[in-house]
C-alpha cells in the first residue's frame, strides 16, 4: 500500500512509526504520509535533521499554516511556536488531554512537533488517544445520539492555566474568554471517510441543545471513554523526532514527569 515509505502501526493501531528521510521529501513520499496519517491519526518519524526552512516547507505540503492566537512565534520564523518547559517550572504547556485550538472557528487540521531538546528517554512522553478507535467502539445508540450534536469549546477551558508561564513571556494579549467556538463532535476524515469523536477535554465546556445536567453527564461519560487505555499510545521523544497528527483524529497529552529543559518546535496547519 505504501510504496515510498515504511509504515509500522503501533499496538491497537494507535498511530504508526514511519521510516522516511523528510529533508528529501517529494510528492510520492508526501502522498504516502497523507494516507498513513488518514489511516492512523498520528505518525512519528525518528532521526530527522530538519532546519526551520525545511521544516516549514514540509509542513506546507499538508495545507496553509495556521497562526497560534495565544503566543508569538520563533524569531525569524513566526510560523513556528516554541513549546517549552524550563527546568525550574512545575507546570507544562498543554498538559492534560486536548486537541489543539478547538476554540477557534476553524481549528487547525494538523499539528507537527519537532523535538529540539528532550529530557532522558521515557520522560516527557506525549500520549495520543485514537479518536477513530474511540468512535468505532461506541455502541450504535450512542453513535446515533452524537450524530448531529455540537459542543462549545473555549480558550478559557480547563487547560488554560497551563499556558500562563508562556503567555507572561510571549503572550499576544488576547483574552482567552473572548475565544470560543461551536463544532460538531463527530468528524469524518475527507480522505478515507473514517469517523472520529471530536471533543477536546481541555476546551469543551458544554454540549449544545441539552440541559446543563445532561451536558455534564454526557461529557463525563465521553471523556472517560475517549481516554481508555486501549486507545492510548505514548511516544518516547529524543531530539530530532517529528510527530504529525490530525487534530480531528487523536487527542494528545504531554506527560509532566521531569525537571529538565524540553523544547519543541510546533507548526499547526489549517
Ligand atoms: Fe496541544
Amino acid at each position: 500500500m505504501y510504496n515510498h515509505i515504511k509504515v509500522t502501526p503501533n499496538k491497537n493501531n494507535v498511530g504508526a512509526i514511519i521510516e522516511a528521510e523528510l529533508s528529501k521529501f517529494n510528492n510520492d513520499i508526501i502522498e504516502d504520509v497523507k494516507d498513513a496519517l488518514a489511516e492512523y491519526g498520528v505518525v512519528f518519524f525518528r532521526n530527522q535533521k530538519l532546519d526551520s526552512e525545511t521544516y516549514i516547507k514540509f509542513a506546507k505540503q499538508f495545507g496553509p499554516l495556521a497562526e497560534y492566537p495565544m503566543l508569538e512565534g520563533l524569531e525569524g520564523h513566526p510560523e513556528i511556536t516554541v513549546v517549552e518547559k524550563k527546568p525550574d517550572e512545575q507546570i507544562m504547556f498543554g498538559e492534560g488531554w486536548h486537541t489543539d485550538s478547538t476554540y477557534t472557528k476553524e481549528p487547525p487540521r494538523f499539528t507537527m512537533l519537532y523535538s529540539v531538546k528532550t529530557p532522558e528517554k521515557g520522560k516527557g512522553n506525549t500520549l495520543f488517544a485514537s479518536q477513530y478507535r474511540s468512535y468505532e467502539t461506541l455502541d450504535d445508540s450512542m453513535k446515533e445520539k452524537l450524530k448531529d450534536l455540537k459542543a462549545v469549546f473555549s480558550a478559557d477551558g480547563p487547560i488554560s492555566k497551563t499556558r500562563n508561564n508562556r503567555v507572561k513571556e510571549k503572550g499576544t494579549g488576547i483574552d482567552p474568554k473572548s475565544l470560543s467556538a461551536i463544532h460538531n463532535i463527530i468528524k469524518e476524515n475527507e480522505r478515507n471517510k473514517k469517523k472520529s469523536l471530536y471533543l477536546s477535554p481541555g476546551h469543551a465546556i458544554k454540549i449544545c441543545d441539552v440541559d446543563d445536567e445532561e451536558s455534564k453527564k454526557l461529557m463525563k461519560e465521553l471523556v472517560e471513554h475517549q481516554t481508555k487505555d486501549e486507545f492510548i499510545y505514548g511516544f518516547e521523544w529524543e531530539p530530532n523526532c517529528l510527530a504529525l497528527w490530525s487534530n480531528y483524529s487523536v487527542l494528545h497529552n504531554p506527560v509532566n514527569d521531569f525537571n529538565a529543559h524540553r523544547v519543541m518546535h510546533r507548526i499547526t496547519i489549517q
